[in-house]
């Protein structure tokens, strides 16, 4: 299997990945070199913090055997608890997400084997963990934890080869689930093993050292050189070297990636918060999704990875978007998108309801798989539902080799970069470009005319310059956030495409600010929510000066009557709009674009409005409670 390039998707042969597990929104990080690994570990831990966690613990080779040092809660309690002149240059460390027992420092990872000579941390769920637990109880080991992940230690110490690696690899011969592990042994100073089924794992190659990590964030400060681990595959690393094998003991090549980001790629820079920092990101973020898309000579956007010939694209009468959360909506408005530039049928479903309802997969259906992380469990399981009926299934994706990625047979990376906060904001927005980018290229191929196809070429090319001005209008949008924050409940309205640029807002406020809000096309207001509408219960109206202008005007007039307040987020008054100018309590006014790409601008405002009351509301915006950067669950 090829890794993928950062600008392309692997071939079409890829395989299709087994993922069976739930959870592996732990974080996994580990070192061996020169240096002291401690401080490396500890480094690698904060790194992943984003990721979600509700214990962490490190597991280092000393002078006499192993150390092992875990804690229930954040990290700082278990760097509070380290002895002073802690060393050791080979070590492996853990952010634990409870599943399987509660978060308590005996449930923490690292787990070790009942003589002390084995320590292991996984991510993942083992499947098979109470027979096998069973099975070494009868031949007397003893267990600690309450954990599954426990039994993979003891398991390993029951086996014997030469090497640690053949020894975790026989282990792993018994095991069904999930993993993304790493082993240290006693006897095999400067040794450490990893393997990887359905739960990241990625190596990083330093000068005379070695590190793994379950997402790049937590190498880069050490190497830019790294190795996609696929399932089944199992490394071993030593301060020179690596080699991998699969679980069948044949070795295994691995190509080098060269990662894009540099370390400061992860700091907050001057921001207080990444929430804020990735928001003033947009104007860079997006033009890396539109870099060497633009074809001005053909009036239509090129895109290297889908890896379908034109007549195929061609032949696809029907287009489906899967995705959860954020991307499902930003497929929702690319749905809209496709079918209006495009003029294919196209729409949007949650991924996590896709796969209960045996959906038929059609032949003729182009299937897209959208995740910004490429490790969502429900995506990628209905992306293998769809390949498992002989669907043919492309990802619109940010990260790079990430697991979607590679179980597509092609698609689009959105370019955006890493995304540290846990909620989305620049990679919905580049996500939504990648969808018009293939709107404007299916589009070109069947009936958009080139002016129409310059026009959005044209339109393409002004937003990073009028995202500047949204975000130069910051303070004002501060003031009118500062008075919202004080309301429990939102909703959120528009028509076609403003509609789902305030679903998007309204999932915003809710996650960062905790504020109730619903999202409802304005034209079902009636039909229900005006029940609800009272002075308590703002409306923010998406209100583009389109063809539904009039409409939408006619929607706040119900709600003023009801004297609900209006933020409304708009276009600059002309005459014939006035009136709307006067109907409203606030507006935030947004430059205007071709209607197409107006929902990127009429976002923004919505992003900043969450951030602020969130920030008024004293939430933490960056790591909001009960969620988790990359939901790995079922
Ligand atoms: C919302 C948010 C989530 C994610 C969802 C899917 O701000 O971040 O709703 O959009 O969990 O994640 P990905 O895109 O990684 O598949």
């Amino acid at each position: 299997m090829g890794i993928c390039s950062a600008s392309t998707f692997s071939a079409a042969n890829s395989p299709h990945y087994l993922w069976i597990g739930e959870n592996f929104m732990c974080g996994i990080v580990g070192y061996t070199g020169k240096q002291n690994a401690v401080p490396v570990l500890m480094q690698g831990l904060h790194r992943l913090e984003y990721r979600g966690y509700d214990s962490a613990g490190i597991a280092l080779q000393q002078k006499k055997g192993l150390g092992i040092h875990k804690r229930a809660g954040k990290i700082n309690v278990l760097e509070s608890s380290l002895p002073k002149r802690i060393k050791g240059n080979t070590g492996i460390g853990h952010t634990r997400w409870a599943t399987h027992g509660e978060p308590s420092d005996t449930n923490s990872h690292p787990h070790n084997n009942n003589d002390g000579t084995l320590a292991v941390i996984h991510n993942g769920i083992i499947e098979n963990a109470s027979q096998l637990r069973a099975r070494l109880e009868a031949h007397g080991v003893s267990f600690k934890s309450e954990t599954d992940s426990e039994v993979l230690v003891h398991l390993i110490a029951s086996t014997e080869a030469a090497s640690l690696i053949e020894r975790v690899r026989i282990a792993l011969t018994d095991v069904e689930g999930t993993y993304g592990l790493a082993v240290i042994d006693a006897a095999h100073p400067g040794v450490i093993v990893v393997a990887r089924n359905g739960s990241p794992v990625v190596l990083g190659i330093g000068d005379k050292e070695m590190l793994f990590a379950s997402d790049t964030s937590a190498l880069v400060r050490h190497t830019q050189q790294v190795v996609y681990l696929s399932d089944g595959e199992i490394a071993e690393l030593t301060p020179g070297a690596y080699r991998v094998i699969t679980l069948d003991a044949s070795p295994s090549q691995k190509k080098t990636t060269t990662i894009d980001w540099s370390a400061e790629t992860y700091d907050k820079g001057d921001y207080s918060h990444f929430t804020h920092k990735e928001i003033h990101e947009q104007p860079e973020s997006v033009l890396r999704a539109l870099r060497g898309r633009l074809d001005n000579k053909f009036q239509t956007a090129h895109l290297g990875g889908l890896n379908l010939q034109p007549r195929e694209l061609l032949g696809f009468r029907r287009i489906k978007v899967l995705g959860c959360g954020s991307a499902y909506i930003a497929g929702v408005l690319g749905a809209r998108t496709i079918e209006q530039l495009a003029r294919v049928p196209c729409d949007a479903e949650p991924a996590s309801e896709f796969r209960y309802r045996n959906p038929v997969i059609e032949s003729d259906t182009l299937y897209l798989a959208v995740s910004q992380s490429g490790e969502t469990f429900d995506t990628l399981a209905a992306v293998q539902e769809i390949q498992r009926k002989g669907g043919r299934v492309l990802g619109i994706v940010n990260v790079v080799g990430s697991s979607i990625a590679r179980a597509c047979e092609g698609g689009i990376y959105v370019h955006a970069g890493p995304e540290i906060a846990v909620v989305s904001t620049k990679t919905f927005v580049s996500t939504f470009l990648a969808f018009v980018l293939l709107s404007l290229h299916l589009g070109r191929m069947k009936d958009l005319s080139v002016a129409e196809g310059k026009n959005v070429l044209a339109a393409l090319n002004l937003i990073p310059q009028q995202i500047h001005s949204i975000l130069d209008a910051e303070p004002e949008i501060e003031r009118v956030a500062k008075k919202y924050a004080v309301f429990n409940n939102a909703y959120f309205v528009g028509r076609n495409l403003g509609l789902a640029v305030a679903m998007e807002g309204a999932l915003k406020l809710k996650e960062i600010s905790y504020i109730h809000a619903e999202a409802y096309p304005a034209s079902e207001l009636k039909h229900g929510p005006l029940a609800l509408v009272t002075p308590e219960t703002p409306t923010v109206f998406v209100l583009p000066d389109d063809e539904l202008i009039d409409k939408n005007i006619s929607s706040i007039e119900e709600i003023r009557t009801r004297k609900g307040p209006v933020l409304a987020i708009t276009h600059p008054p002309r005459e014939g709009t006035q009136q709307l100018f006067e109907l409203v309590d606030d507006t935030v006014i947004v430059p205007k674009s071709h209607p197409i790409l107006d929902p990127i601008l009429m976002l923004i405002p919505l992003q900043l409005l969450a951030y602020h009351i969130g920030l008024a509301r004293a939430c933490d915006v960056d790591q909001p409670r009960n969620l988790a950067k990359s939901v790995t669950v079922e």
